[in-house]
Order: structure tokens, then C-alpha cells, then sequence
């Protein structure tokens, strides 16, 4: 275990039981898991990602690899549904989460018979991480990546978070609604307002930043001592400390491109080598070891303000890391007993680094309907 790990004791949640209809290549599943490893292997388009993305989608309302939840019902079909059942390892207490989308429709959540009209409050109770490919490109992604990566995370450490961001948006919304309109009269009152709030979502993102930092610099030096001067800096989207000068001093800039240019949608989080942006510095395997760093963070912190066990998917897991990377990763995941989703191409080369698992095999049949085989 690395150095100063927060020691605590977490309460275990798994997934018991999965139902897909209609979800990608899934016409119909029932599958049971163990509270462990679950290893997914199956050639390329089997279905592999696809389970864990209803795993994900259900727990987030988003997919981890498509912005619309329409191009996840099976085609020819018009509606998708996830049930699954979660226990709490504690008291064996168990949830029955069901998420239904039709086109066009509202979503429809219900959790033990009763409808909640708010993902968030899945996202809360049942929560999912997923490490994707796309996670391996950490460094290398548009700041909007690790801005959302921030703010998962302080949405889960910070209840306020939320809300206060949700005002934000609008508020900066509006106010790029009257800069197109040159709707001036207002700008300045609203300018101020956003200021305001633009101000608490930095100062919540700050607190999380200060506890992403601490836990980096640990493993960091564990995991990347080569590399001394590993920092991370938070840009909080603006340069000074007030926003609303800043604001009235960009007005013209601002009218004339219909849109704030400084403000929360600015924010980023960026890793320095050297004081050197470090997606121009590292190699290729930095980069990824660095990510994997940046997600043992996230679920550290994650796991010490709930303090649960989330359900990690990890994607590809073989094809993306190396062998250093993936023990890494994989040692430090079973310290805990956490449920873990891992697809590969090949369960074989992956089986070693984990103990206890149960593999399944995933496959096509000729109707183009995925099913799930024990191995
Ligand atoms: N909406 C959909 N309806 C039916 N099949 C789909 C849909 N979306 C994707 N597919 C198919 O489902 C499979 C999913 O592949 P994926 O889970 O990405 O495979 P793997 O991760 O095993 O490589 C692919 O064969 C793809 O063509
Ligand atoms: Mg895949």
C-alpha cells in the first residue's frame, strides 16, 4: 500500500444482477456477478465495451463513448432498458434500479418501485467509474476532459456542487443570449451575478484540487520517480482574482464574439514537467502511467468522502497499458475489495494480475445479438 493511504473502512456495493433489453447488441440478458473481478473477454465488436457501458450509462445517464443516449437502443428497436440489482456488503440491503429511454422520451428511472425524477441521485447512491481508452489520454485531451474529470469528482465530494453549477451554466447562458442580442442594458447586473457564482465554484473545485494534489504528489513520486518536478496546476479560467472587472474589461471582446470568453467553461487542470506543459514532454508510457495516477487519485479521494466502494469498468484494459501499468493498476485495486468490470480481447494474458476472478466469454450469434458465456 502506498505511503499515507487514507485508511477507512468502506461499505462494499456490487452489482448482483444485470438485465439489458434492447441496449447496443444486447437483445435480452440476464447476468449474475460475483462481488469481485469480472473478467469480459470476446473477439472486437463481440459486445465487450457495450455491457460495461449499460453498467456505466445506467449509474451516469451517459455513455463514456457517445453523447446521445438514442444511438444505444438496438436498431430497429425503440425503446432500451437496464435493471440491475445492487447489494450493500454491510447489511445486505438490496436495490433494484431500473433506467428505461425511448426516443424522444424522457428518460424513466425507478429505484425499488418508486420514480426518481434525478440521475444525479443514481449517480450518488449507485456510483460507477469507468476508465475508458479515452482515459489514457489524460494529458493529451482539450482541458474540457479533465475540467469534467474535476468535476465529477467534486460533485461527489461537495453536495452544494451541483446546484451551484447548474445556476452557473444558466446564468452564463443567459448572459451570452443578451451578448448576441447586444441586449446591453443588463449585461453589467448579470456580469456581476455571474461573477458571484463563478467565484463558488472555483473556491468548491480549489478544496477538491487541494486533495487531488496531495494524494498526486504521493504517487506520483511512487509510481513516476524519474520524473522530480511533477506538478499539477489549476487554472481557474480567469487570470486575476476578480471576475466581474475582468468581465467589463473584455465587454467589447465580448459583444463582438456573442460569448464570455473567461469564465468556469475556461477552468483546467493541467500537469507541468519542469514547468512544462507535460503533454509536450512525456513519452507515450508516461502519459498513460500518469493517467493511471490521475484515476487512482479520483478513486481514492472518491471513496474517502463517500466513504463506499464505487464499481470500476475498465476498458481494454490490455490493449491501452503495459505490463508495469497494468500491475500497477491492478495491485492497487484489489487492496480493496471493490467490484471491478475489466474487457479484454484475450481473459488469458489478463487473468495473472488478478486474483479471484470469473470470466465470460462474450459472443455474436448470427442475428447480431450478443450473449454472455461462463468461460
Ligand atoms: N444501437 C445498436 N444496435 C445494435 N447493435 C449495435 C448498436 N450499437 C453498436 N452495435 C453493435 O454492437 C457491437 C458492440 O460492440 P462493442 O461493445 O464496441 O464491442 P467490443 O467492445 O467487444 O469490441 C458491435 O458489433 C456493433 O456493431
Ligand atoms: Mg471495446
Amino acid at each position: 500500500m502506498s505511503p499515507c493511504r487514507y485508511a477507512f473502512t468502506y461499505i462494499e456495493v456490487f452489482l448482483k444482477k444485470l438485465s439489458l433489453e434492447h441496449f447496443r447488441c444486447y437483445e435480452n440478458l440476464e447476468q449474475s456477478f460475483n462481488e469481485t473481478i469480472t473478467l469480459i473477454d470476446g473477439d472486437n465488436g463481440s459486445g465487450k465495451t457495450a455491457l460495461i457501458e449499460a453498467i456505466y450509462w445506467q449509474s451516469t445517464g451517459r455513455s463514456f463513448r457517445h453523447p446521445k443516449s438514442a444511438d444505444l437502443i438496438q436498431h430497429s428497436q425503440k425503446e432500451l432498458t437496464v435493471f440491475s440489482e445492487y447489494q450493500r456488503s454491510h447489511n445486505s440491503t438490496v436495490d433494484k434500479l431500473g433506467v428505461s429511454y425511448a426516443v424522444n422520451n424522457k428518460k424513466r428511472i425507478k429505484c425499488n418501485g418508486e420514480i426518481i425524477q434525478r440521475q444525479t441521485d443514481i449517480a450518488q447512491q449507485f456510483p460507477v467509474i469507468a476508465i475508458d481508452p479515452n482515459a489514457f489520454l489524460w494529458v493529451d485531451h482539450a482541458p474540457s476532459f479533465r475540467r469534467s474529470y474535476l468535476d465529477w469528482l467534486v460533485f461527489h465530494v461537495k453536495p452544494d456542487y451541483l446546484m451551484i453549477w447548474k445556476k452557473t451554466q444558466k446564468l452564463q447562458q443567459h448572459l451570452n443570449k443578451l451578448l448576441k442580442r447586444e441586449l446591453l442594458q443588463d449585461v453589467s447586473l448579470w456580469q456581476e451575478q455571474y461573477a458571484q457564482l463563478a467565484h463558488q465554484v472555483h473556491l468548491l473545485r480549489q478544496q477538491v484540487v487541494d486533495q487531488i494534489q496531495v494524494r498526486f504528489s504521493a504517487l506520483a513520486q511512487q509510481f513516476l520517480p524519474t520524473l522530480t518536478d511533477l506538478t499539477l496546476r489549476y487554472h481557474k479560467g480567469w487570470r486575476g482574482e476578480d471576475l466581474h472587472q475582468e468581465l467589463n474589461e473584455k465587454h467589447k471582446h465580448h459583444l463582438k464574439q456573442g460569448f464570455i470568453t473567461v469564465g468556469i467553461h475556461k477552468a483546467d487542470l493541467q500537469c507541468l514537467v519542469n514547468q512544462q506543459p507535460a503533454q509536450v514532454v512525456l513519452s507515450r508510457g508516461q502519459k498513460k502511467m500518469l493517467a493511471v495516477i490521475m484515476y487512482l487519485v479520483f478513486i481514492e479521494i472518491f471513496e474517502h468522502v463517500k466513504p463506499q466502494t464505487a464499481v470500476i469498468c475498465l476498458d481494454d484494459i490490455d490493449s491501452e497499458l503495459d505490463n508495469r501499468a497494468i500491475a500497477l493498476l491492478s495491485d492497487y485495486l484489489q487492496e480493496q475489495k471493490r467490484q471491478l468490470f475489466i474487457t479484454t480481447v484475450n481473459a488469458e494474458t489478463v487473468q495473472p494480475y488478478f486474483s479471484q476472478c470469473e470470466v465470460f466469454h462474450v459472443k455474436q450469434n448470427r442475428h447480431n445479438n450478443a450473449t454472455l458465456h461462463s468461460a
